[in-house]
């Protein structure tokens, strides 16, 4: 347990005495006072991984029940959306995957980054009291800057999900100085705004809780309390926004999201345009 950083104290008359638990997200750490059926029920912990989401396929592909997490302290080759890397120091953030099995047609699959947004947002909000906005397709933002990130990937027939890996990427505890310069800039972490340390243990069970309650909502009830949800954190009707999409940039006004979470953009011409994937900044 000292090798793992636990500070234990020994003495002959009154045996061990845990004096110090480090801030580590273990099965042990995580589940006792989690309150959810399923999310999180099975920890995978992994003090480093090249990407939790490339482990998590693995276990599912492997049979790997819904709510099943994967966890790792590091990664070494984190995965952010459109192939870019996502920044994974050691011990300061969450780096977490969640097997889905949605009972829902490969067409829908991206609302379910539609709950995970909404959820994300709802767990740092029930966290902190801060607002977070969602800016498309799933970056959680707060006062415009990225605190975290989703990458959900599918495994799935022509008509059939067999299922999703949910991937968060949240900033908890990072130091602004820690953050690559590039996107030094456009990142902050929870810590950041708070202006004090997070306990990763307490964020990750409020997290999980958020992910079943809106999960269980979009399974119940289906896609329209999410994308109501979404749409009060966006607010994207009407804005001016940037897109670039494929190695092409659009300008226009954005409408809304359709009920396959596509971007629909009122283009100069009059015409509206679909996006399913990209990049947006708003102009004004
Ligand atoms: C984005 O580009 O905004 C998405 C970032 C997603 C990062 C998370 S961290 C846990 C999981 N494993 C990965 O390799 N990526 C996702």
């Amino acid at each position: 347990m000292r090798a793992a950083g636990y500070e234990i104290k020994a003495s002959r008359r009154l045996g061990y005495h845990l004096v110090q638990a480090p801030d580590l997200l273990t099965p042990e750490e995580v589940l006792p006072g989690l309150k959810t059926r399923t999310f999180g029920r099975k920890v995978h912990y992994f003090p480093a991984l090249p990407s939790t989401n490339t482990e998590a396929y693995q276990l599912a592909l492997q049979g790997g029940r819904e709510g099943e997490i994967v966890i790792a302290e590091c990664q070494r080759k984190g995965r952010g959306r459109i192939g870019r890397p996502w920044f994974s120091p050691a011990f300061v953030n969450l780096y977490l995957s969640v097997i889905l099995r949605p009972p829902i047609s490969p067409h829908h699959a991206s609302l379910i980054t539609f709950v995970a947004a909404v959820a994300t947002a709802e767990a740092v909000e029930r966290f902190s009291g801060m607002k977070p906005s969602i800016k498309w397709p799933n970056d959680i933002l707060v006062k415009g800057r990225k605190l975290a990130g989703l990458l959900n990937e599918i495994h799935s027939e022509a008509d059939r999900i067999h299922f999703v890996i949910l991937g968060i990427g949240i900033n908890l505890n990072v130091d602004e100085n820690m953050f690559p310069r590039k996107i030094r800039s456009l990142a902050t972490s929870l810590k950041r705004e708070m202006g004090q340390a997070i306990s990763r243990k307490a964020f990750l069970q409020i997290l999980l809780e958020e992910l079943e309650h809106w999960y269980e909502i979009f399974l119940r009830k289906g896609s329209s309390p999410i994308l109501k949800a979404w749409r009060a954190r966006a607010r994207i009707a009407g804005k001016q926004v940037k897109i670039s999409s494929f190695d092409e940039v659009f300008v226009g006004r954005a409408v809304d999201v359709d009920s396959e979470g596509a971007l629909l953009v009122q283009m100069r011409d009059g015409k509206q345009k679909r996006i399913v994937a990209g990049d947006v900044e708003y102009t004004k």
